[in-house]
C-alpha cells in the first residue's frame, strides 16, 4: 500500500507527516508493507530539503527528515498511490482539480482520520516556532489514527 501526503510547498507539513508516519509504521512493524511519500502542489522548492525550522522541530521529537527532497505532485501520482492525503482544503481543491478521471487513488483531507477540533493542518511557513509545534501535534495524533486504519486495510 502506498500513501502520499500533499501540502503546498512540500517543505513543512507534508514532509513532517511523511517522517512521522514512517516512524510510527516502523514501531508498528508495518514499514515493509506500507510506502510513504510526500509532495507539494507548488514547484518553488522542488529538490530542496525540508525547511530548517521543520527539520529542527521534528528532530527534537526524534524524527529525521534530512533525507527528504521536495517534489511536485503529478497526475501520475493518482495511479501510483492508493491514498492521497491533503493538509488543507486549498491543497484538496487543487488535487481534486488535477485528478484524472477513474484515478485509482482515494483522495481525502488528512485530519478526517482524526476526530479533533480542526480539519486542516495550518501552514506554518510565515509564522513562528509555535506553528511548527502545532503542526507536529496535529500530525502525530492523526498518524496514530491513520496507522490503525491502514492496519485494518491490509
Ligand atoms: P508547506 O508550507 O506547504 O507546509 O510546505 C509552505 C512552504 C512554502 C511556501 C508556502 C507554504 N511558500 O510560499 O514558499
Amino acid at each position: 500500500m502506498r500513501v502520499l501526503f500533499v501540502c503546498l510547498g512540500n517543505i513543512c507539513r507534508s514532509p513532517t507527516a511523511e517522517g512521522v508516519l514512517r516512524h510510527q509504521l516502523k514501531e508498528a512493524g508495518l514499514a515493509e508493507v506500507i510506502e510513504v511519500a510526500s509532495a507539494g502542489t507548488g514547484d518553488w522548492h522542488v529538490g530542496n530539503p525540508p525547511d530548517s525550522r521543520t527539520r529542527r522541530a521534528a528532530q527534537l521529537r526524534g524524527y529525521d527528515l534530512s533525507q527528504q527532497r521536495a517534489q511536485q505532485v503529478s497526475a501520475a501520482d493518482f495511479e501510483r498511490y492508493d491514498l492521497i492525503l491533503a493538509m488543507d482544503n486549498s491543497n484538496l481543491g487543487h488535487l481534486q482539480a488535477m485528478r484524472p478521471a477513474q484515478a485509482k487513488a482515494e483522495l481525502d483531507l488528512f485530519l478526517r482520520r482524526f476526530e479533533g477540533a480542526v480539519d486542516e493542518v495550518p501552514d506554518p511557513y510565515y509564522g513562528g516556532e509555535q506553528g511548527f509545534e502545532r503542526v507536529l501535534d496535529l500530525i502525530e495524533d492523526a498518524c496514530r489514527a491513520l496507522v490503525i486504519e491502514l492496519r485494518g486495510r491490509l
